[in-house]
């Protein structure tokens, strides 16, 4: 029997608890209800064009660059472009200033855990316009040694990519230091940060952090797919990576999905409406989450660091002895919905990078489990998965041939 005909059969769970927020997510009855009248009621004209309509759609984008800046401390609109998704933004970040500075080349940094959407086109830069790539190690916990890292800058290093949050260990890098220390060496250098993990669940001011571009994803805060943003720091030399027909900005040839940026818009406004205690509340429920797993299930391991340097949404852990496939498929069966490692890699059952950059070994990897808490998870849903999770796990260690006797008894 096939893992869906499994899943088929099994009928529905007597509650669903979805925790599988990193690879897609909830998105609410607000963010959709914003979305839908831009399809037939309001502002489904041309954001270029100089009708009623097509002003409605350009209000729609201007209005959600205006609100973007405000919520990073950008200097205005002018300096958020939106883009298809998260992975464009990193795209565009990355290899838009290799094809600008493609003359004078140079190197490219990258820490070793950043998403694929940001390593794969700092591989592409260097195949493409002989950009040198070098990706940073990190420690245990995801941290960039400051010292190590200077040790990588010099006049020759045109650009930086180190994300602020990871996306599955939730490590907080410290940004503005890095920043401070690269600009020293090399005031003309470019830092960008993928900060799609971080957004919504810390502040954050693209001054204060000292970056030149930064990446946001709608998804990530609970608003539609396939749209994102990139904010670049006025004066920024960067090139497009699309080409196209006519639109209302450089950035996204082709007609705007307005819909969704006016989902996005709404997804922004909720995220940042009583953000603190938005804030203060997932971090209680993954706190309860986390302590509840360590404490309910003997031998597991928490990945990325304990504590204020751990982003507020994220637990992760690796529970040994046990396939981080089986376990998803085993969670699911009981309405807990999670993913192993990073949805990137799930499929193709590579370890994730992430892991392995941090020094897991490829078994204590692949047993790893991330589980992302946001505002909508209420308190009987940390305890419904508190119930079921000691129990999937002592059966899956049952009939794993991994397991040491001693977890093996009843
Ligand atoms: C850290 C990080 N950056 C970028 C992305 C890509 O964003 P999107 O899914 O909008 O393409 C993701 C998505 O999972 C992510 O976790």
């Amino acid at each position: 029997m096939s893992i869906k005909d499994l899943l088929r059969e099994h009928g529905k769970p007597p509650k669903e608890v979805y925790f599988d927020l990193e690879n897609s997510g909830y998105v609410p009855d607000e963010v959709v209800e914003a979305i839908i009248p831009y399809f037939n009621k309001i502002g489904y004209g041309h954001p270029a064009i100089t009708h009623k309509l097509g002003w409605e759609a350009f209000e729609v984008i201007d209005e959600t660059k205006k609100l973007l800046a405000r919520t990073i401390n950008a200097s205005g609109p002018e300096e958020i472009v939106i883009t298809h998704s998260g992975t464009e933004a990193n795209n565009l970040a990355i290899l838009g200033h290799a094809i600008a500075h493609r003359e004078k080349g140079g190197k490219i940094l990258v820490s070793a855990i950043e998403h694929l959407s940001v390593i794969f086109p700092a591989e592409k830069a260097e195949k493409l316009y002989g950009f040198k790539v070098q990706r940073i190690p990190v420690d245990e916990e995801g941290f960039i040694d400051p010292e190590m890292f200077s040790a990588y800058m010099d006049k020759d290093v045109s650009l930086i990519s180190i994300q602020l949050v990871n996306h599955e260990i939730g490590t907080i890098q410290n940004i503005r230091e890095l920043v401070k220390i690269a600009k020293e060496i090399n005031p003309e250098v470019i830092f960008h940060t993928d900060a799609a993990d971080a957004f919504g669940r810390m502040r954050i001011d693209v001054k204060d952090l000292g970056v030149d571009m930064l990446t946001i994803s709608s998804h990530k805060i609970h608003g539609p797919r396939g749209v994102g943003a990139l904010f670049i720091k006025q004066g920024t030399k960067i090139e497009p990576i699309l080409y196209g027909q006519l639109s209302s900005e450089k950035f996204w040839p082709g007609v705007e999905n307005i819909p969704l940026i006016a989902g996005f818009r709404k997804a922004i406004e909720l995220a940042f409406r009583d953000f603190d205690n938005n804030v203060a509340k997932v971090k209680r429920l993954r706190d309860k989450l986390m302590n509840g797993i360590i404490e309910s299930v003997p031998e597991v391991l928490v990945n990325g660091p304990i504590g204020d340097k751990r982003v507020v949404d994220n637990a992760n852990i690796s529970f040994l002895y046990v396939e981080g496939e089986a376990i998803t498929v085993e969670f699911s069966l009981n309405g807990i919905y999670v993913s192993s490692g990073s949805a990137c890699t799930s499929r193709i059952l590579e370890p994730s990078h992430v892991l392995l950059a941090i020094g897991r070994r490829h078994e204590e990897a692949h047993g790893s489990i991330l589980f992302k808490v946001c505002r909508y998870h209420s308190d009987e849903d940390i305890d419904y998965a508190l119930e079921n999770i000691p129990i999937a796990i002592k059966r899956l260690r049952k009939l794993s041939p991994l397991t040491p006797p001693h977890l093996k008894g009843d």
